[in-house]
């Protein structure tokens, strides 16, 4: 869906040039949640304005919807390109003196004439994102989580395959945060879209990620799935990025390194998980030891277990069958 082969970019200095982006491949699948996460600096945004082209890459080439190098594309093409993927942005970029509807219609006014169809979309976005009923009121009559609602609806206007999140809640409280990233996972799964976002906190990542890619200096340093990374970091920058949310099960099972059956235990949903296991207790004579949880509402839960008994193979079993993600061949 969109591959990033050797890019680069450097922007010309006072003093010296920056190297922005140096040499980054990978690839963000489709209808994935994708993130970009890195120290201020790392070449986050520069990195997703190529994608549509709001920023021109120096070297390489980058390939969306099949296109092989979006830097080739004539300005209609470009066009195109951009009608198909929406962005919304840490600071809103809302239109101050423009209404709800008036900002979210503004993509469309750009173009072309707008028809009373396109304000019962608009009408239609702005109950998707929440705001029914706030059509007429102005940017500065809204809260930050608000404002970026309308940003979202916004974004959608056009009817994108890609949304592209340049860091959308880093002016948010930790609980509009919440809100606003599980309607961005709402509106993902509703539309099919896939969505890529730049964020500095590893909490994001966790909370609606499903593959990330991390940069340092410019570089794509790791990139993989969010499980993954949280659980086996592997370069200096993301083992930092975890440890600042105090997640590392890696140094915490190695505490418990002397246990039998070291598992890590990924629960689909995390509020049945008490029942799975003391059915599991119960039905094969196991113990489950719960040495380490990180578990919170309306995201899957982790747990790191140590388990005894005699029908361990058979357990282990009863747990796949419930929808449980054993992870214990990564300690
Ligand atoms: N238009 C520009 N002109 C000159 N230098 C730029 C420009 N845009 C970005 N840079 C530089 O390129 C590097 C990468 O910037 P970028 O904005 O992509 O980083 P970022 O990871 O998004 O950082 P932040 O987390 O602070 O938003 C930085 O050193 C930045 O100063
Ligand atoms: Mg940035």
């Amino acid at each position: 869906m969109i591959e990033f082969l050797n890019v680069s970019k450097v922007f010309p200095g006072k003093t010296s040039s920056i190297h922005a982006l140096n040499n980054v491949s990978f690839h963000i699948k489709p209808n994935v949640i994708h993130g970009i996460i890195g120290l201020s600096g790392a070449g986050k945004s520069t990195l997703i304005r190529i994608i549509n082209q709001l920023e021109r890459h120096d070297q390489g080439e980058v390939s969306v919807f099949g296109y092989n190098d979006v830097k080739r594309l004539n300005k209609e093409s470009t066009r195109m390109l951009r009608r198909k993927i929406g962005m919304i942005f840490q600071s809103f970029n809302l239109l101050e003196s423009k209404t709800v509807k008036e900002n979210i219609l503004f993509p469309l006014r750009a173009t072309r004439t707008i028809h009373e169809k396109d304000h019962l979309l608009a009408l239609k976005l702005i109950e998707d994102v929440g705001l029914k009923g706030y059509e007429n009121q102005y940017p500065s009559q809204l809260s930050g989580g608000q404002k970026q609602r309308v940003g979202i609806a916004r974004a959608l206007i056009n009817d994108p395959k890609i949304l592209l999140c340049d860091e959308p809640t880093s002016a948010l409280d930790p609980l509009t945060t919440k809100s606003i990233l599980s309607l961005i996972k709402t509106i993902k799964s509703e539309r099919n879209l896939t969505v890529v976002i730049v964020t500095h906190d590893m909490h994001v990542i966790k909370e609606i990620c499903d593959e990330v890619t991390v940069m340092h200096y410019g570089a794509a340093v790791e990139v993989g799935r969010v499980d993954d990374i949280l659980f086996q970091p592997k370069h200096v920058v993301t083992k930092e990025l975890v440890h600042l949310i105090g997640f590392n099960v890696e140094d915490i099972a190695s505490q418990f390194k002397d246990l039998p059956n070291l598992t890590v235990l990924k629960f689909p949903k995390p509020l049945t998980n008490e029942k799975i296991l003391s059915d599991i207790m119960q039905s094969f004579d196991v113990s489950f030891n719960i040495l380490f949880a990180n578990i919170s509402p309306n995201t899957e839960g982790l747990m790191l277990v140590s388990m005894e008994g005699n029908d361990i193979a058979l357990a282990k079993q009863a747990l796949i069958e419930k929808g449980v993600v054993m992870i214990n061949d990564r300690l």
